[in-house]
């Protein structure tokens, strides 16, 4: 049986549009939710950071370093658990939710995650090839037309998931933001056909 993590990255939790997205793609299916969002996910901050280059610098570490970084390493480890990925997030000032940034701090570490190869190319040790599905919304329309429109959401995930070694698949839901009722309805449809579509 294939297992299936879902990251969360909209706080607004079955509230989220792109929450019930990813509802809608994994129906029916065996999964485990995990928000960005939890109070009990894993920080990185001041002593990881440490822990992180010290070995590079040849300097020791804290008691407090090295178990901050286990910490670290069992996260990488949980995820690598999984045969697949489903990655849910709404645009945030054309970026990623920075709880969503914060996590993704946290699994991407040299040799656990990613390494080089001899011609110095990124090599993903973590996905391995195995399958990831982005879902991501925005309210805007990010299809060029206005030039102040950026969107750094959709290629930064692409590319770091990418990195990690994921076969990664994007579903886009735009503009999100409808005025009537039954506009916000009539998309909400239509988007819920897309992801349905997409899971069959
Ligand atoms: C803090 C915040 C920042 C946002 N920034 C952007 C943005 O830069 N561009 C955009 O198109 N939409 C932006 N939005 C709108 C959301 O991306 C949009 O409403 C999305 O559909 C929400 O998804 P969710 O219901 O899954 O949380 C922002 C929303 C919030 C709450």
């Amino acid at each position: 049986m294939t297992t299936t993590l879902w990251v969360e990255a909209s706080p607004k939790g079955d509230a989220a549009l792109s929450s019930q997205l990813a509802q809608a793609y994994l129906e029916g299916q065996d999964y485990e939710r995990f928000s960005v969002w939890g109070e009990d996910v894993l920080r990185f901050g001041r002593d990881a950071a440490i822990a992180k280059f010290a070995p590079l610098f040849g300097e020791s570490v804290t008691d407090e370093q090295q178990a901050i970084w286990q910490q670290v390493l069992d996260e990488i480890e949980r995820v690598r658990r999984f045969d697949r990925l489903v990655v849910s997030a709404p645009m945030w000032n054309w970026h990623v939710p920075h709880a969503l940034k914060a996590w993704i701090d946290v699994i991407v570490q040299p040799i656990a995650s990613f390494t080089l190869n001899d011609k110095g190319e990124h090599v993903g040790t973590l996905g391995e090839g195995k399958p990831l599905q982005l879902i991501l919304t925005r309210s805007s329309a990010y299809d060029g037309r206005h030039a102040e429109l950026q969107d750094f959401q959709r290629p930064y995930l692409e590319y770091v998931f990418g990195m990690l070694g994921y076969q990664v698949e994007t579903l886009v839901i735009e503009p999100t933001t409808r005025w009537t009722p039954a506009e916000r309805e009539q998309m909400r449809t239509e988007a819920m056909a897309s992801v349905r579509a997409l899971a069959e």
